[in-house]
C-alpha cells in the first residue's frame, strides 16, 4: 500500500500535455509566481525528480523506441514515480509545501496506456497498488501537436524515444489529455497554450490562486 501523506497538508500541482506544448515554461513560472507570493514550492519533474528517479530517466528516455517492452516501460516509469514521491513529492507535502510536477500519471496513463497498445488497465492496476497519489490540481496545456512537436523539436537532446514517435501519436496524446480534463473536472483545467507564455502563465497563476490556501506568513514573503 502506498504511504501517502495525510490529506489536507501542502497542495500538489501538475502540468500535462504534449511535447512542447509548454510545461517546463509554465511550471517554471507558477512556481517563481508562487514563491514571490510567499508560498514555499518545490518545482520538480517526471519522469525523475529524485536521484534515483532521475538514472531511471535516461533508461526510459534514451536509446531504440523498441528498447523496452510496454509492460516494462510501464514498470520502469511506475518506479520512478515511486521513488519520486517517496523521496520528494510526500516529504514536501508533509511539510506543507506547494509542489509543482512537470507531468506526472496522467502522462503514464496516456503515454504507456494508450501509444503502444491498449494498456490501460494496466497502468490502472499498478497506478492503485504502487501511487495511490492524485495531485489537487492538473493544468493540461492543450495546443495544436504540428505547432508542440516544432516547438519541442528546436530543443534537440538524446532524450526523443517518444518524441521520435511523431504527430500522430502527439494527435492522439492530445485527444486523450482532453478527455482525462473532461473525466475529472474536479482536479483538471484545460488551459490554451496557442498564446504568448505570458499570457498562459497569468491565467494558470490565477486559477492557481483561486484554489490554493493562502500562504503561511514568513519573513521576506512579498504579499
Ligand atoms: P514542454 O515542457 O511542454 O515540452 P517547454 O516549456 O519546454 O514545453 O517549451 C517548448 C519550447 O517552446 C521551448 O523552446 C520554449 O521556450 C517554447 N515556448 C514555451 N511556451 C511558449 C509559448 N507560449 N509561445 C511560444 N513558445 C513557447
Ligand atoms: P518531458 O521531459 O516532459 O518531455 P517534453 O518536455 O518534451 O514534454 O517528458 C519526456 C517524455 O516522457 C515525453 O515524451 C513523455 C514521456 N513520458 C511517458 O511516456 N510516460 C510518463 O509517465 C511520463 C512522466 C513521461
Amino acid at each position: 500500500m502506498p504511504a501517502a501523506p495525510a490529506k489536507g497538508r501542502g497542495s500538489f500541482i501538475t502540468f500535462e500535455g504534449i511535447d512542447g506544448s509548454g510545461k517546463s515554461t509554465q511550471a517554471r513560472l507558477l512556481a517563481d509566481a508562487l514563491t514571490a507570493q510567499g508560498h514555499d514550492v518545490v518545482l520538480t519533474r517526471e519522469p525523475g525528480g529524485s536521484p534515483g528517479a532521475e538514472e531511471i530517466r535516461a533508461l526510459v528516455l534514451q536509446g531504440n523506441p523498441d528498447r523496452w517492452s510496454p509492460e516494462t516501460e510501464i514498470l520502469l516509469f511506475t518506479a520512478a514515480r515511486r521513488d519520486h514521491l517517496e523521496k520528494r513529492v510526500w516529504p514536501a507535502l508533509d511539510a506543507g509545501k506547494v509542489v509543482i510536477s512537470d507531468r506526472f500519471a496522467d502522462s503514464t496513463r496516456l503515454y504507456q496506456g494508450v501509444s503502444r497498445g491498449d494498456l490501460r488497465d494496466l497502468v490502472d492496476q499498478l497506478h492503485a497498488l504502487m501511487i495511490g497519489t492524485e495531485p489537487d490540481l492538473t493544468f493540461v496545456i492543450d495546443m495544436d501537436p504540428a505547432e508542440g512537436l516544432a516547438r519541442a523539436k528546436g530543443r534537440r537532446t538524446a532524450e526523443e524515444r517518444f518524441e521520435d514517435f511523431g504527430e500522430t501519436l502527439q494527435r492522439r496524446m492530445r485527444e486523450g489529455f482532453l478527455q482525462i480534463a473532461a473525466a475529472h473536472p474536479e482536479r483538471c483545467i484545460v488551459i490554451d497554450g496557442n498564446r504568448p507564455a505570458e499570457s498562459v502563465a497569468a491565467e494558470v497563476l490565477a486559477q492557481a490562486r483561486s484554489r490554493l490556501p493562502e500562504p503561511a506568513l514568513g519573513p521576506g514573503a512579498a504579499r
